[in-house]
């Protein structure tokens, strides 16, 4: 089933898409911790949102809140428009993948996923087809009658998306499920997980504190810091537009520089005048931070809007990382493909870049 493409709540020309689930003022406390201060969400149909975030930022703490697992300490949950906030969890329609995948280990694959089937009562002969479709889904058909532990880690983690998959819930929850899987088959699992989303048409809440999966992932990342959304968005919007320090450190490498913002259009900085990616609305003499992506950092030998002097140059296979030092000691980050001339230590440079590539955010 096609799902439609998402675009972000600020495109005045976006479709209105269809609400899943939403959230009003949830929120959850342990004692004097407030794990989730009040949330509004909205989670399309048919979107592939992640939760993303430090550790102890709420992220398994909201999910468990969407499943049903954990009682709110305020707040409202809707899953299809009806209020399904004291639901209990097999009332809601809603698959959860945990990251310890707790297969039974006493029954096989084919077992384990005919478990919720048989708690629902589906005859025999739906069960083998339902089973057969959900192996093959996941790449282990012909492994049915293997016991979990003769699986390694990453064909237990199939079978239990598979287990989640077979009884077709609309909503599908998964926690960090990827985490314990080595980068080769993590970054196989994640292709495994866009074609199920695909071909499904299931609207996946994925919970994940790796910024290059959630970006890989995602049709929009929902960011997290301290139990509160910090910003919701695509993930070219979150990387490319993040509105506060905490987002664009957290996502990517970005450069930041501090200043006042002056009525010419400028923000004044230690190291120079840049110009603003933006013109001024009366917010001449606020303070405020530039934030510019390594990738559009130009460097030249004769001008640009910062100078200084490369201190380190970091190999990493693609690219080489150029570190910048600039007169007041502040460190830039610039790239360069692998294949140029190499900058050398110690080589003085300029940093151009193009005003609407630059982001301001407060400061
Ligand atoms: N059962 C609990 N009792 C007390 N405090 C809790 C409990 N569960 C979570 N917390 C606290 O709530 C906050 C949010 O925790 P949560 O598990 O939601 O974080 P998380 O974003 O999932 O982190 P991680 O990436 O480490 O899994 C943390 O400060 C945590 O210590
Ligand atoms: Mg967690």
């Amino acid at each position: 089933m096609p799902y439609f493409s998402h675009k972000d709540e600020t495109h005045s020309s976006a479709v209105v898409p269809e609400i899943k689930m939403r959230t009003e003022g949830l929120m959850k406390k342990y004692g004097a911790t407030t794990a989730l201060h009040p949330v509004d969400l909205n989670v399309h149909t048919g979107e592939l949102l992640t939760l993303l975030g430090p550790s102890g930022s709420g992220k398994t703490t909201l999910l468990q809140l969407i499943c049903g697992l954990t009682e709110p300490g305020g707040g409202e949950l809707f899953i299809d428009g009806i209020n399904k906030t004291w639901a209990p969890t097999h009332q809601r329609d809603i698959g959860v993948v945990f990251q310890n995948y707790a297969l039974f280990p006493h029954l096989t694959v084919e077992e384990n996923i005919a478990f919720p089937l048989q708690m629902r009562r589906v005859n025999a002969a739906e069960i083998r087809t339902q089973v057969a479709r959900a192996l093959d889904m996941v790449g282990l058909a012909g492994f049915g009658h293997r016991f979990p532990r003769e699986l390694s880690g990453g064909q237990q983690q199939r079978v239990a998306l598979a287990r989640c998959l077979v009884y077709q819930p609309s909503l599908i929850l998964m926690d960090e499920s990827l985490s314990a899987l080595d980068r080769q088959l993590r970054e196989n699992m994640q292709v495994e997980i866009k074609r199920i989303h695909r071909e499904t048409g299931a609207t996946i809440i994925f919970v994940t504190h790796d910024q290059e999966e959630a970006l890989a992932l995602s049709d929009r990342v929902c960011l997290m810091n301290a139990g509160r959304i910090e910003q919701i968005g695509t993930p070219v919007e979150i990387y490319e537009s993040p509105r506060t320090a905490f987002v664009a450190d957290f996502i990517g490498i970005s450069n930041k520089l501090s200043g006042q913002i002056t009525a010419g259009g400028h923000l004044m900085c230690p190291d120079g005048q840049l110009p603003l990616p933006a013109p001024p609305t009366g917010r001449d003499h606020q303070h405020a931070v530039m934030v510019i992506r390594p990738e559009h950092i130009e460097l030249t030998e004769h001008s640009g809007y910062l100078h200084g002097e490369v201190v380190e140059t970091i190999y990493v296979g693609s690219e080489t990382r150029l570190l910048i030092k600039l007169a007041s000691g502040a460190l830039m980050t610039a790239r360069q493909s692998t294949g140029n001339t190499p900058r050398q230590l110690g080589e003085r440079v300029f940093l151009h870049w193009q005003p609407s590539h630059a982001r301001l955010i407060p400061g």
